[in-house]
């Protein structure tokens, strides 16, 4: 039996970096999974045709039609599909808002339409932008400074603001996530790091002295299904910041170089306009849910070690299906 009675999920963009975490874990609980998605970085479920409780279906947000029908007979639908990082989404502003956000609008219209019971919405701590505040709450004025953060704030907003048919809605906003996952992403910063430091035995550290948040993603995950099970008066319209470890870039490194135990990696610091810098207190969700984080950086790291010398990860740092604004310059999505 899943820990929830929202036994039918709808994972909107579950086939992402995520989404190919969470999923498997979903269906190991005995939920009956449907994932919507486009599948932009590849059949990241193959290994699970087998299983009789996930349907895929390969559509995109954009298209209300579809995705209405894909939202009958569903209790909860986590919502995780985006074009999700700043480079990504400045490559083509128009398309982006058109993913991020007004498609936001056909998703929960699908949602009410078909009494869909429970809403969970992928944020991120970078809606906060940057703040002099040491501790970040989620009573924080958020300033975002991107579009994409701005877009996912604007969708908080929306979720948030209105009255659907009684639907239970709660908002995830995630630290940088860290570890390996079968749709793995090397564009964030404790994988990047790693990845640079497998390879190249060289970490270039951008700057060094910004904070940034980071979660394990096997944390992510535990977070999710906690959001899923938890009783309405706990997350109904509730904003929870998760994140672990706020460490500085260059404190990351050294993690790095420590797990990797590589005497022969060297650091190369490289100047950065790039400071932001923040903090995020995860107490409420601790306090609220009791929910602590069982998982470290240093695990994700060995993680992503482990799989790179079992052979799974192939040309980390070049290979477009890792890194998200590669592949979208590779295959400009209209
Ligand atoms: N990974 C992180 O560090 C992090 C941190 C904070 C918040 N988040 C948020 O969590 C969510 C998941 O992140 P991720 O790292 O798994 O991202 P990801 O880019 O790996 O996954 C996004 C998924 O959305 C799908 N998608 C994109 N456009 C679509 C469309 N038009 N229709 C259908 N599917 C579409 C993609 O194919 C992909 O599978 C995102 O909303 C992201 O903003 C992620």
């Amino acid at each position: 039996m899943p820990g929830s009675k929202f036994k039918n999920v709808l994972v909107i963009g579950g086939a992402g970096y995520v989404g190919s975490a969470l999923v498997p874990s979903l269906l190991k609980k005995d939920y009956n999974v449907t994932v919507y998605d486009l599948y932009l970085y590849g059949d990241v479920f193959s290994n699970l045709k087998n299983k009789k409780n996930l349907t895929e279906i390969k559509a995109d947000i954009r298209d209300k039609k579809k995705l209405f029908e894909a939202s009958k007979n569903v209790d909860a639908i986590i919502h995780l599909a985006c074009i999700s990082n700043d480079p990504s989404y400045e490559l083509n502003p128009a398309l982006s808002k058109s993913i991020n956000y007004d498609a936001f609008f056909n998703i929960l219209e699908a949602a009410e339409k078909n009494d869909v019971k429970r809403f969970i919405y992928a944020s991120t701590s970078s809606v906060y932008g940057v703040k002099k505040e040491k501790d970040i709450t989620e009573k924080t004025v958020p300033e975002p400074l991107t579009d994409y953060s701005k877009y996912k704030l604007e969708c908080e907003k929306v979720l948030l603001g209105r009255e659907i048919n009684g639907m239970e809605r709660t908002i995830l906003r995630s630290a940088t996530v860290c570890g390996y996952a079968p749709r793995m992403r090397f564009d964030l910063t404790v994988n990047i790091l790693t990845i640079n430091a497998l390879i190249n035995k060289v970490i270039k550290i951008f700057g060094g002295k910004q904070l940034r948040p980071n979660i394990n993603i096997q944390d992510v995950v535990r977070a999710y299904e906690i959001f899923l099970s938890a009783p309405r008066n706990k997350i109904n319209r509730e904003i929870f910041n998760v994140g672990y470890q706020n460490k500085t870039v260059e404190e990351i490194a050294y993690i790095v170089k420590n797990v990797i135990g590589g005497e022969s990696i060297t650091f190369e610091y490289v100047p950065t306009e790039d400071t932001r810098s923040y903090h995020i207190n995860s107490d409420k969700i601790k306090k609220v849910l009791e929910f602590t984080p069982k998982y470290t950086i240093e695990g994700a790291i060995q993680s992503i070690v482990n799989a790179y010398n079992e052979g799974h990860i192939n040309d980390g740092l070049n290979n477009p299906i890792y890194h998200n604004i590669k592949l979208m310059q590779k295959i400009n999505l209209k």
